[in-house]
């Protein structure tokens, strides 16, 4: 109850406030590398790609949002329809409402509209004990995801009254997780980023994917702060920054990474899959979408995809391969 109760207000002030951090997410120090002799056409590019075994028609990811209400129902369809009709994945929110109330848990089944999306599950970290592998298993089952996304959101958990600040053995029960099950586990931020050090011992932890979640989207410290009244104004751009978790990451670990955290056009997206990254996520701009219908999702994100293909274009890139590189810092 008292996660479906938080779950609701997260939607109500990530739809009615504004949420977006203060801060850039660092992408904006990097440029891509105009070409003027492109040598190719603008139809020649061709943006799919495959993520963790699964194939992807473009490097898009709609990120973990919500679940455990009728109205997270609706929006979770609509996310997965769109994620159908472009051929793209997408990461469920947090299932421990339908864990700890398993009555709610069809608000979290999207299969019926999206049969061959790369879906993934999601816990928080500091929940992965108190649950249990056997629950979670389950929980993911269930859904029928592909993965299990566990979030990692200290600085989120501050700000929420009663959170989890007691952030001992939270790697060892990742390890534990990743060692039980038979799906890969994806590690996550939800906006204040994962550096590459942590990024390092996740993957030491048998983490299959990194998704950054860096600072410069959604600032969930002032998502929560909002609702509980925290005085925590002075950590609402608390993190690192997008831009700056990618090139730490892409330089330490090996498994794949996401960019996320304030990516808001295809040229962000193309800048970051430029540098090294293996999808793009993308969390708020599709929640006002999300909440009228799939066609309004679908249109936000065809509007990226296509400014992907042209910033591809610009760079003489036919495919993401050839993107790889094609970025300077300005
Ligand atoms: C309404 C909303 C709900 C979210 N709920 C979750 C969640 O349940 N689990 C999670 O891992 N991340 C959650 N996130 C965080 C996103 O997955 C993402 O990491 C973060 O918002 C940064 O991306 P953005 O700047 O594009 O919004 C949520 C984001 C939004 C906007």
């Amino acid at each position: 109850m008292k996660t479906q109760k938080r779950k609701l207000g997260h939607l109500s002030v990530c739809l009615s406030r504004d949420v977006q951090s203060g801060r850039p997410n660092g992408l904006e120090r990097y440029e891509l590398v105009h070409d003027a002799l492109p040598e190719m056409g603008r139809e020649d590019v061709n943006t799919s790609t495959s993520f963790l075994g699964h194939d992807f028609s473009a490097p898009i990811f709609i990120e973990a949002m919500t679940g455990g209400t009728s109205q997270a129902s609706k929006i979770n369809r609509n996310l997965a329809k769109a994620a159908e009709e472009l051929g793209i994945g997408m990461g469920m929110g947090s299932q421990r409402a339908m864990i700890e109330g398993p009555a709610v848990a069809p608000t979290y089944e999207v299969r019926k509209v999206a049969p061959h999306i790369f879906l993934a599950g999601n816990i928080g970290a500091a929940q992965i004990t108190e649950i249990g592998v056997g629950k979670l298993v389950r929980a993911v089952k269930r859904i029928k995801a592909d993965a299990l996304a566990v979030h990692l959101n200290p600085a989120q958990e501050v700000a929420q009254d009663g959170g989890h600040v007691k952030w001992t053995g939270v790697l060892e029960s990742i390890r534990d997780l990743c060692a039980a099950v038979d799906f890969p586990v994806i590690a996550k931020e939800v906006g204040c980023g994962i550096s590459g050090d942590v990024a390092v011992r996740l993957e030491k932890a048998g983490v299959a994917a990194i998704d950054v979640a860096g600072a410069g989207g959604t600032s969930w410290v002032k998502v929560d702060s909002i609702i509980t009244g925290k005085p925590l104004d002075n950590f609402y751009d608390w993190g690192i920054a997008t831009a700056e978790c990618l090139e730490q990451c892409l330089q330490r670990v090996k498994v794949p990474v996401i960019a996320s955290g304030g990516i808001r056009t295809g040229i962000d997206a193309a800048k970051a899959l430029a540098m090294g990254a293996s999808l793009a996520g993308i969390a708020l701009p599709l929640l006002k979408p999300a909440a009228r219908s799939s066609a309004a999702v679908k249109e936000a994100l065809e509007r990226i995809i296509m400014e992907l293909e042209t910033s591809m274009f610009l760079v003489s890139a036919r495919n993401i391969e050839e993107l790889r590189g094609k970025i300077a810092k300005s």
